[in-house]
This record gives structure tokens, C-alpha cells and sequence, in this order.
């Protein structure tokens, strides 16, 4: 283990040296803590040199776009562009129903929105004091993402595409010689943590779950539409503040609503009705390569499916995933 008051002054001044005084360095955030702590650290180093994007891909989970704007754009200081690109990844994803396939077109449209970015950014930065190129990407790729991507490329084959790690940075770096700078390469995700809460960041942040970048297109299992995002948004919010509410949150690692490629009869009132089936997931692990389900009541699960039966539309059936990892993966894809 590190000691974590050395590291952030010593990754502070390994990041200036590295980057220099007129490179622009851009990276992607998602709200998450990985990308938060590696942003707050290239702000605290090199000011607003960095250059945090945020693409909304319209997948995010129920209002945070907004969340994300307040807390690294006003609190933390970070200089954030946020990117509205909702309806590229709908028209992008439509009919797409493999997962594999999902996360190619999301990540290079990630991609594709970077690039843009990187263009206006050099172009604004043109009449400023800040007259340097776009030399650096910043990633907050982390020790376990590093061997897991090196396993990947492996003869066993790509079990998962984890565009943050393969794929993304690959085309950026050949196709305009932008070189990769990666802050927390050396950490596991509670030194991450701690490192956060050293930045100043909110508790809520650093102890928030992790959410994969393709996120809920890759938790609704097939198509992704319009309406079904927004049933698994509304339903995944529904589960996450009741499980803030039982006090649960910290002890579970990941949890989530997702949504079945059928659907199934329910009755409301004396109607039947043909709707959309909920997926709960919860699971606690240290590493996230193995994870066991999280062990609810029964009445609190009992409730979650009551209330998101009430206030979701078309949704007639909430089911608890009890598959461990392995075999089962924690996100549905
Ligand atoms: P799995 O589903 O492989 O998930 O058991 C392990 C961890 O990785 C996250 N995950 C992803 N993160 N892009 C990401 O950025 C992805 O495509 C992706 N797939 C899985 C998942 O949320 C969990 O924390």
C-alpha cells in the first residue's frame, strides 16, 4: 500500500513534469470515482489546462448529467464540457441487440465525440494564454482494469470489450499522436477512495458504485429504445434510494435495475397487461473478478417490487437475480 499523502503530492508533480506548461491534457469524466479522483488530480496540478468531458449517451442513470455538472464543474472546480449526445447513441444503437456490438458502437462514438472535442478545444485555446495542443488523454484506468485488459488480449479471447481500457485510447493515440496519461494505474479502487477523500471529494461520490461506461444499454438485455431506458432509469432509481434508505448502500458493491428482453402478463385493476420485466442485481465483492449476490430480506425485496410496480408504467413483474460471479457476470451483458 501506499501512503496515500505522498502520493497525491508526488503524482501532482510526476503530472507537471509529464504534461509541462503549455500542453493541453483532455479526458473523459462520467461521475463516477475513478474518473473523479483522476480529474481532481489533473486540476489540482495542472489547472484549467485540463480539459474534463462529460458525454451525456442518454444511457446515464436518472438525473445524473446534472449531478455530475454541479459537483466536478461547481464544487470540485473541474473545467467541464458536457456533451449532449443522447440521441447519436439512440439513432447509433437502434436494432442492436448484441452486447458485444452495443459496446463497439458506444465506445467508437466516444471516440468520434472526442476527437470533435479535442478540435474546439485547441481552436478556443487559440486567443488565450493557454496556446498549447491537445498532447494528453487522462484516463482513471486502475490496477485491476490494467490486468484484466491484459488477460483480455490473451489467446483465451475477449470475454468483455471494456472500451475505458482496450479499444478507446488506441485510435486516439496513433491517429493524432496523443499519448495516454493514467494517474491511478497503481491502485486498487479503496486507495482510489482514499485519495478522494484526501481531494475534498464528497462522501457520496467516492463510495458510490461503479457504473460501466456503455451504461443502461448494456443493463437492458437486447434493443435499446427510448422507452426502455427509461423504465430501467426509473426502476434502477427506485432501487437505489430504497436501498439508501434501508442503509444498505455501503455494504453492497454494485447493485442496479435492469430489464429482460421479454416481457410477461400481469394483471392491473382487472386488466391484464403485457409488461416489461425488472431485473434486480446486487452483489458484494472485494475485486469485482468474483462477486456474491447480496443477501436482502425478503420483505425489504418484497416492497422494492411493489413500488416500482406502482410507479413505473408498464412494468408487471420485478425478479432478484441469485447468480453469483461466476458464472453469471455482475452487469446483465
Ligand atoms: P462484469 O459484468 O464483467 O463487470 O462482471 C465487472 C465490473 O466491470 C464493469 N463493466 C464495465 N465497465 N465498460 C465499463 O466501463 C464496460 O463495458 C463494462 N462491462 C462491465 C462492471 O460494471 C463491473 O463493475
Amino acid at each position: 500500500n501506499w501512503v496515500m499523502g505522498d502520493f497525491v503530492q508526488l503524482e501532482i508533480a510526476r503530472i507537471r513534469e509529464l504534461v509541462g506548461d503549455r500542453a493541453l491534457v483532455l479526458g473523459a469524466v462520467s461521475g463516477g470515482v475513478d474518473s473523479t479522483v483522476a480529474a481532481a488530480l489533473m486540476t489540482a496540478a495542472i489547472g484549467d489546462r485540463f480539459k474534463a468531458i462529460l458525454i451525456d449517451t442518454g444511457c446515464m442513470r436518472l438525473n445524473e448529467c446534472e449531478e455530475v455538472k454541479q459537483t466536478l464543474g461547481k464544487h470540485l472546480n473541474i473545467n467541464l464540457t458536457v456533451v449532449d449526445a443522447g440521441e447519436l447513441f439512440m439513432t447509433r444503437l437502434a436494432g442492436v441487440s448484441d452486447p458485444e456490438k452495443k459496446r463497439k458502437i458506444i465506445g467508437s462514438s466516444f471516440i468520434d465525440l472526442f476527437e470533435e472535442e479535442a478540435i474546439k478545444i485547441e481552436k478556443a485555446a487559440e486567443n488565450t494564454p493557454n496556446t498549447g495542443k491537445v498532447e494528453w488523454f487522462l484516463q482513471g484506468t486502475l490496477y485491476p482494469d490494467v490486468i484484466e485488459s491484459l488477460s483480455w488480449r490473451g489467446p483465451s479471447a475477449t470475454i468483455k470489450t471494456h472500451h475505458n481500457v482496450g479499444g478507446l485510447p488506441e485510435r486516439m493515440m496513433n491517429g493524432q499522436g496523443l499519448r495516454l496519461i493514467e494517474p491511478l494505474r497503481l491502485l486498487f479502487k479503496d486507495e482510489v477512495r482514499a485519495i478522494g477523500r484526501q481531494l475534498g471529494i464528497h462522501e457520496d461520490l467516492v463510495n458510490r458504485h461503479p457504473f460501466p461506461g456503455p451504461g443502461i444499454a448494456i443493463r437492458i438485455l437486447g434493443d435499446v429504445t427510448q422507452e426502455r431506458v427509461e423504465i430501467a432509469r426509473k426502476a434502477d432509481h427506485i432501487f437505489i434510494s430504497m436501498i439508501k434508505e434501508a442503509g444498505l448502500y455501503n455494504q453492497i458493491s454494485q447493485a442496479f435495475a435492469g430489464l429482460d428482453t421479454n416481457r410477461s402478463v400481469g394483471v392491473f385493476g382487472d386488466q391484464r397487461v403485457w409488461g416489461y420485466i425488472v431485473i434486480l442485481r446486487a452483489v458484494q465483492t472485494k475485486d469485482f473478478m468474483s462477486a456474491d449476490i447480496f443477501d436482502f430480506d425478503n420483505a425489504f425485496l418484497k416492497n422494492v417490487s411493489r413500488t416500482i410496480c406502482n410507479q413505473v408504467d408498464g412494468v408487471s413483474r420485478v425478479v432478484y437475480d441469485l447468480t453469483s460471479k461466476p458464472p453469471g457476470t455482475i452487469e446483465l451483458e
